[in-house]
């Protein structure tokens, strides 16, 4: 009558895939402790490694949001009783997927108490529903890779059509966090609704050519197709020395460097863990220098 459930944090995007591809790492992730209640009705019974910024209010919350949407799609709303304890491991607003992990891990508990009745396909939608709660809008390239681990294509929303990619052996993320709020929802604003034909084919040229790369693990190729020429230019902006820390990574040997999700965090793609952790270490230090304080991570992919 009770679980206690962790979900990954999230690179979504991967670069160049905006909205369609995204990848889990093994640390930092959130975590949820569900308890089975006599009561019916979901509650959040505590909230930590949030600073006072999380709703406690189970309609606002999107946790308990997300779990009271499943509990009315089954019909059990009045039968059924949860309280919730929500842990977060990771920083709000970060460009991890914070809110995508703290509602898989929320959906993925409450299935469970009720003995699995919904496969990780049937609770991808109400998973994506929680992220239009956070952001106003329904992505699924984090919540996708934080239910089913390793990396995952959207090959489209409407319906939704999820596919599990090949990740090679050598392939590892080093993300660093500069401490400045970069909410994903005036993230999504500032970018243009539309797109030169040019700047598409360039794009999706490189979409198809990172996919083939991972399923040939073909290191140059993902390296060549891994770039954004789409939106990095324009939320590169709100992220403080996101030019000289890309610098840095690629003269370290990334394979390549970019925006995790909408930002600010951002992420170095390599194929060596050792350098993963020199250029997560030389960019913290940088930042530090500049008076701007940072965490940083690295992760198999
Ligand atoms: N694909 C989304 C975006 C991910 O870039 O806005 C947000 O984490």
């Amino acid at each position: 009558n009770e679980i206690r459930v962790f979900a990954p944090a999230t690179v979504a995007n991967m670069i160049c895939g905006f909205d369609i591809l995204g990848f889990a790492v093994d640390a930092p992730g959130d975590e949820v402790a569900m308890y089975r209640t006599t009561e019916p009705g979901v509650r959040i019974r505590s909230i930590q490694g949030d600073d006072g910024r999380l709703p406690l209010d189970p309609d606002k919350n999107t946790v308990s949001a997300c779990v009271k949407m499943l509990l009315q799609h089954l019909g059990i709303e009045n039968e059924f009783g949860v309280e919730i304890e929500l842990i977060k491991h990771m920083p709000i607003g970060s460009g991890l997927g914070s809110s995508s992990a703290s509602t898989v891990a929320g959906l993925f508990a409450i299935n469970n108490l009720l003995g699995n009745p919904l496969s990780k396909e049937e609770l991808l939608p109400f998973c994506v529903e929680g992220e239009r709660l956070a952001c106003g809008h329904g992505h699924a390239d984090n919540v996708a890779p934080a239910l089913f681990g390793g990396i995952t294509l959207i090959r489209g929303y409407e319906p939704l059509d999820v596919i599990k990619l090949p990740v090679p052996n050598d392939l590892y993320a080093g993300v660093v966090f500069p401490k400045v709020d970069v909410p994903t929802r005036d993230a999504r604003q500032l970018i243009k609704g539309k797109v030169a034909l040019k700047d598409a084919v360039t794009q999706w040229g490189n979409i198809a050519g990172l996919i083939a790369g991972l399923y040939e693990s073909d290191y140059d190729l993902i390296s060549r197709s891994m770039k954004d020429v789409l939106i990095e230019p324009t939320r590169a902006i709100l992220i403080p020395e996101f030019y000289e820390m890309k610098q840095m990574a690629m003269d370290l040997g990334a394979l390549s460097f970019g925006i995790s999700g909408s930002g600010p965090s951002v992420v170095a793609i390599t194929k060596d863990e050792s350098i993963a952790k020199q250029i997560t270490e030389k960019i913290s230090a940088h930042l530090t220098a500049k008076e701007i304080e940072s965490l940083h991570y690295v992760s198999a992919v």
